[in-house]
């Protein structure tokens, strides 16, 4: 795993983006990975900057996001789908039916599991896979466990990944419990995976993750198995 260390955020930012642009000028039909918390907001900023200044054109550009949670409605300001909306797609022109995230609202999760790897595959995988990191190493929402899921599936969140997300929420008690993820496969088979890593209460798990062991109770680890997976991480926080 290749790692970059970055000045301070904002550098941290610039760089995922130059990628995310390389990628496009090089692929302008590219199939991106997505994800949402807070470490790629500035990102996303960059990326709505290169495309006002005419540097990225997204109009062949598919994304998939890595995950919903489940038994939220899409138009709750909550939603991945919302956030989504709001701090990227509906700033750049994408085309809308080129923007994918799982359905975390619906009676029949495993159709909508199956129906969200069927669109990923058919549109030839990821070739760029954002990622951030979960306080204890979770990617996307596959948690710590024995076993992970290779595909798409409905999870529980573990309390301290529910604690960590809880300051986008008025209470705890308000936090979704569970989440539709794409599985490990999804991620592991993308062309390209970089991980952004900011902020101290990370210091912990990237040790862990940078001392090259691999283990399912830190999925993270995983990505030591990827050919091209870069770690971009603020300065201070290894
Ligand atoms: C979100 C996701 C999660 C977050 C992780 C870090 O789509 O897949 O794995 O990337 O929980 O979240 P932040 O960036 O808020 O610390």
């Amino acid at each position: 795993m290749k790692k970059v260390i970055c000045q301070d955020y904002n550098e941290l930012s610039i760089e995922a983006a130059k990628l995310i642009a390389e990628q496009i000028w090089y692929k302008p039909d590219s199939v991106l990975g997505l994800s949402t918390g807070a470490t790629p907001l500035g990102l996303y900023k960059e990326l709505i900057k290169m495309y006002e200044s005419d540097e990225i054109d997204f109009s062949q550009v598919t994304t998939f996001n890595l995950d919903e949670y489940y038994r939220i409605s899409p138009e709750n300001p909550q939603s991945y789908r919302y956030y989504m909306m709001e701090n990227l797609i509906k700033h750049i022109n994408i085309k809308p039916e080129n923007f994918n995230i799982p359905n975390g609202n619906t009676d029949f999760v495993a159709a909508e599991c199956e129906r969200y790897d069927e669109l990923m595959d058919r549109a030839g995988g990821i070739d760029l896979q954002i990622l951030g990191l979960g306080v204890n190493g979770h990617i996307g929402f596959n948690e710590p466990a024995s076993e992970l899921d290779t595909k798409t599936h409905l999870t529980g969140l573990k309390q301290e990944t529910i604690d960590a997300n809880a300051r986008f929420f008025n209470d705890v008690k308000d936090v979704p419990t569970h989440a539709i993820t794409v599985g490990m496969s999804s991620i592991l088979k993308s062309k390209k995976v970089v991980i952004l890593i900011s902020g101290k209460n990370k210091s912990k798990i990237v040790k862990e993750i940078l001392k090259g062991e691999i283990t399912t109770s830190v999925p993270a680890t995983l990505l030591h198995l990827h050919s091209d997976a870069t770690l971009l991480v603020e300065k201070g926080v290894v």
